[in-house]
């Protein structure tokens, strides 16, 4: 798979999307979310594929949304156009799938990384939305997905000011799951992620969309749902060997379909 802003790499059951504008830090354009959207689409296809990476450089997950594009863009553009819910395919993704941010996450960059499954943070992270600076506010879920993670108080003021908080900050209060030596990121997610891969994939995927419906409708509705899809996996070849398998004290073997 060939993109202009973005590199895909297979491991084994794991894809991994590698943000790659090294000259804009990452820069959000038009461009990088066809891309993104287009590598989304073709591993999600893929049923050898059981988890996804998203990740950036070293340097920079992404440094927002790009600010040279952006600037000259009229209100009937932005209108006619619906800018940014293109953004929100990766949102949509049904598969796990995982942001290891190393560096910046600003403004769209930490919209994107707050779309994925769960963040991984190298010591090195930094989180933001700055666009306050920029005279305009976040328009990627920031207001609501990072109000959701850290709370209001918290939230308020990361777009109040536009500062940006330490890996260790984002894990204290809940945007990160954990925090990574720089060097080991990207090699730990893909153990996290191939850990994921190679559990059932139906099971991976329905327990991703139970645990978002946390955030969607009520406790009564959410678990519901959430036995009802329990319920149904016991349909599942998957849910036989899961058992069989610790019965017999071997692996189990999943996706064998
Ligand atoms: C376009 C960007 C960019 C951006 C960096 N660059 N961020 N280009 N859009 N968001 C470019 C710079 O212009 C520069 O290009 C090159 O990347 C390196 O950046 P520097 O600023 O020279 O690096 P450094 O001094 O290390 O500072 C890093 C930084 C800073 C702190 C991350 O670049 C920065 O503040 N960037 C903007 C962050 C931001 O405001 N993001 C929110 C964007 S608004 P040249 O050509 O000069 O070398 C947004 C709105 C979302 O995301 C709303 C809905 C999606």
């Amino acid at each position: 798979m060939e993109f202009e802003t973005v590199q895909v790499e297979t491991h084994g059951r794991v894809g991994l999307i590698r943000l790659h504008r090294p000259q804009a830090l990452n820069a959000i354009s038009v461009q990088l979310i066809k891309d993104l959207s287009a590598a989304l689409d073709a591993l999600e296809a893929d049923r050898t594929i059981g988890c996804l990476i998203l990740t950036g450089s070293e340097r920079a997950f992404a440094a927002g949304a790009d600010i040279k594009e952006m600037q000259n863009f009229t209100y009937p553009d932005t209108y006619l156009d619906d800018f940014i819910t293109s953004w929100e395919r990766l949102s949509r993704t049904r598969k796990p799938i995982i942001a290891a941010v190393s560096g910046v996450a600003l403004g769209g960059g930490c919209e994107l990384a707050m779309m994925c499954d769960f963040i991984l943070a190298a010591d090195t992270a930094r989180f933001g939305q700055p666009e306050i600076r920029l005279g305009v506010m976040p328009g990627s879920g920031g207001t609501q997905r990072l109000t959701r993670f850290v709370g209001k108080s918290k939230a308020m003021e990361m777009c109040l000011t536009g500062r940006m908080m330490d890996a260790v900050e984002a894990e204290r209060c809940g945007l990160v799951s954990r925090i990574i030596p720089a060097a080991d990121l990207v090699e730990e997610a893909l153990k996290v992620a191939a850990n994921i891969a190679a559990m059932s994939l139906p099971v991976a995927m329905m327990t991703k969309e139970s645990v978002n419906r946390a955030y969607e409708t009520s406790l009564a509705e959410g678990i519901r749902f959430e036995r009802r899809v329990f319920q149904s996996q016991f349909a599942l070849a998957d849910q036989k060997e899961g058992m069989a398998a610790f019965i017999a004290k071997r692996p189990a073997e999943f996706n064998k379909e």
